[in-house]
């Protein structure tokens, strides 16, 4: 139950829940957190696989959010995200929030070689053009892509998800370290420090023109005889992190931790994460691991729930009161 919170008058009716198909359960836990059911929708994929998709209700004046994250199938998901929106939008709904826990893309945020594309921008516009007000997503991959969209978000952080459990971790930790997997991290980084006030290293990596097969060059910093809080926004194929743990272990480095927002995990990296000699792997539900990929990881694996901080965003957002003092900010 949402916790209890002043009258408001309702400045776009009363909150509709739509889910896609990509993460049910985060979206029936959202639904249950605000008392209110998931509303009725069809989605069909024609043998052409184009998507069909209808309201069963009208929500003509109501404040809609549209909870679908855009992992794997990627594209699938993400079509669904926007013909939804598009759906609502056609209906008259009175305010259309994109909630997309995690947000494709982001590694696509600049032109950093002649003739490529933006792909972030692209999606942030197709986002905006299928009819969405707002959005809210989680630690985009780089700040900013907030800078995209053309419409207000909340960009919200997995640190206020995964800290209340490092906090009780780090007691039982010999001398830790917060290490970040890469120096794009850095700033965030230095948040989990502070947080549990220890110092903060950092490995350099080089990406070669394999960017599937990224190389971690050095540490820098002070990690030998110390156990690693191993922190990163996301692992995609896991590279990053595998090359990451064996040169911790190289410079001494005792017990690692490995914390990460988004758990992509293609193709084999839940198998490849589960052969490193890694304490535990503590990540957040924006992206629905797979039971097979858990089963690689038993109970190494912890997964925190973004499903009631997400709950309570959508209830302010609909009240029109703080977010960010939930945060104290
Ligand atoms: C890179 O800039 C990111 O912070 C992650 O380190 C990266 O996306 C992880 O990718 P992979 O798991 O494929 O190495």
């Amino acid at each position: 139950m949402p916790t209890p919170h002043m009258q408001h008058e309702l400045l776009f009716g009363n909150v509709k829940l739509f889910a896609g198909t990509a993460s049910p359960e985060l979206s029936q836990e959202i639904a249950d957190y605000l008392d209110l059911d998931l509303c009725g929708r069809d989605i069909i994929e024609f043998p052409n696989e184009n998507l069909f998709v209808q309201l069963q209700s009208s929500v003509r004046g109501q404040d809609c959010y549209v909870i679908q994250t855009t992992s794997s199938p990627v594209h699938r998901n993400l079509m669904e995200l926007l013909i939804l929106i598009q759906t609502l939008k056609l209906d008259s709904a009175g305010r259309i929030t994109a909630v997309v826990p995690y947000l494709c893309y982001g590694r696509s945020d600049k032109k950093d070689k002649p003739r490529v594309p933006i792909t972030a921008r692209l999606v942030a516009d197709m986002i905006v053009a299928a009819g969405a007000d707002r959005y809210m997503t989680f630690d985009l991959h780089a700040g900013q892509i907030q800078g995209f969209f053309s419409i207000p978000g909340d960009v919200l952080r997995g640190f206020h998800i995964l800290k209340n459990y490092l906090l009780e971790l780090a007691p039982s930790l010999h001398n830790p370290v917060v290490v970040t997997a890469d120096l794009g991290f850095a700033k965030k980084g230095r948040v989990y420090a502070d947080l549990l006030q220890t110092g903060l290293a950092f490995i350099e990596k080089k990406r070669t023109s394999d960017i599937t097969n990224p190389q971690a060059m050095t540490v820098i910093g002070e990690i030998k005889d110390k156990d690693v809080l191993l922190v990163d926004d996301e692992i995609n194929t896991g590279g990053s992190m595998v090359h990451a743990v064996n040169i911790l272990k190289e410079h001494g480095a005792r017990d690692i931790y490995m914390i990460f927002v988004h758990p992509i995990l293609s193709n084999d990296a839940a198998e490849r994460l589960a052969a490193l000699p890694v304490k535990q792997f503590i990540t957040t539900n924006t992206v629905p691991i797979p039971p097979e990929k858990r089963a690689f990881l038993g109970d190494r694996l912890v997964v925190l729930s973004i499903g009631k901080l997400l709950g309570e965003v959508i209830q302010r957002a609909n009240e029109g009161t703080s977010v960010g003092e939930m945060f104290n900010e």
